[in-house]
């Protein structure tokens, strides 16, 4: 149905032990971007080189995202990933975050094409490797957004991927098909969509309004139903145990276990899966709240262990 079902970077949730184990338990996803590193966020080579090593293993062909409108880190960036190994990297205009649109990067760059103009050209000079990007429509409104995919298609990006919305209005409010249309006109083979995709039944949808549409990206709906991908491969309803998430759970914890440091970094990042995982559980609004409680892992893990008695939701 679709050639590309990509795992969308979400902060705080889509690393690359995430994805790792996400391999391990479930499948259908091929593609993933990473959430963005920026100027404040530069990680080393031994990381950039431990990340590249678990992505190999998880068989996902994974590409790292830069959030910059600086040409000189971009390619510096774009050189340490390919040491690395990596084939592709990604750059982000997409960002809501008032903290990095304030600087004119992200979202923002939709709003000054010039720079970006700029950005791409001394970019492609010598680009160390391929780049694609993951855009908005716009900040406030969609009025700058045409001129954009024009400049993107001037250079050989090989693929955008969309969020049909404004950077005001974030991740909810009403999807701009008419944005997505003109992009999907202008990137016919390489556009990915990215938004609201939460069950087969809405990916059916999609393709059955645009049938050139090959690549998708899911997300949130992703990270609550972890079967999603396979679901849409296969265009049905997965019923998926409750024993089958915890297992996925407990790999998920074992591996932070032994690769971050400390109980609290091990239970903020249980706890922002917890966030999805709780929406398909019944009960969910209970048992998220009294995980986000749990101080230690022995109280996280004693609430996790009274999960088992629940079911899921469908
Ligand atoms: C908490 C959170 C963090 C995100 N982090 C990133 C990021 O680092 N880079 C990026 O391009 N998009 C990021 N996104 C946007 C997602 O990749 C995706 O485009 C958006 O959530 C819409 O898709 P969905 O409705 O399937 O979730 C983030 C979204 C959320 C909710």
């Amino acid at each position: 149905m679709f050639d590309n079902i990509y795992m969308a970077p979400i902060m705080g949730n889509t690393d690359s032990i995430y994805r790792k184990i996400f391999s391990e338990h479930f499948n259908s996803i091929n593609k993933a971007i990473i959430p963005f590193i920026n100027k404040f966020r530069i990680p080393g080579d031994n990381r950039i080189k431990s990340n590249f090593d678990l992505d190999r293993q998880s068989g996902i062909y994974t590409i790292p995202q830069i959030l910059t409108n600086d040409s000189r880190f971009l390619s510096d960036m774009a050189s340490a990933y390919s040491r690395a190994g990596y084939n592709e990297i990604n750059l982000n205009i997409a960002c809501p975050s008032p903290v990095m649109t304030k600087k004119n990067m992200g979202a923002a760059l939709i709003e000054f094409p010039d720079i970006l103009d700029k950005l791409l050209t001394a970019y492609f000079r010598n680009p160390p490797l391929p780049l694609s990007v993951k855009l908005r429509t716009g900040m406030k409104s969609a009025g700058n957004f045409k001129t954009v995919m024009d400049i993107l298609c001037s250079y050989d990006i090989t693929s955008v991927t969309l969020h049909p919305r404004t950077a005001e209005q974030g991740y909810s409010g009403s999807i701009d098909m008419n944005s997505f249309e003109y992009a999907l006109q202008k990137t016919p083979s390489s556009l990915v969509y990215s938004g609201d995709i939460n069950s087969h039944e809405d990916a059916g949808v999609l393709k059955e309004r645009y049938p050139e549409l090959n690549n998708i990206m899911l997300g949130r709906g992703l990270l609550q139903r972890p079967q999603l991908a396979e679901e849409i491969k296969k265009e049905c309803t997965i019923p998926v145990s409750i024993d089958r998430i915890i297992l996925f759970h407990n790999s998920l914890l074992e591996m932070y276990e032994k690769h971050l440091y400390g109980e609290k970094q091990i239970l903020d990042r249980m706890k922002a899966h917890w966030v999805y995982f709780s929406k398909d559980i019944c009960n969910g609004k209970k048992i998220l709240k009294s995980i986000k409680k749990s101080g230690s892992l022995k109280k996280y893990r004693n609430c996790v262990s009274e999960i088992e008695k629940y079911k899921l939701q469908k």
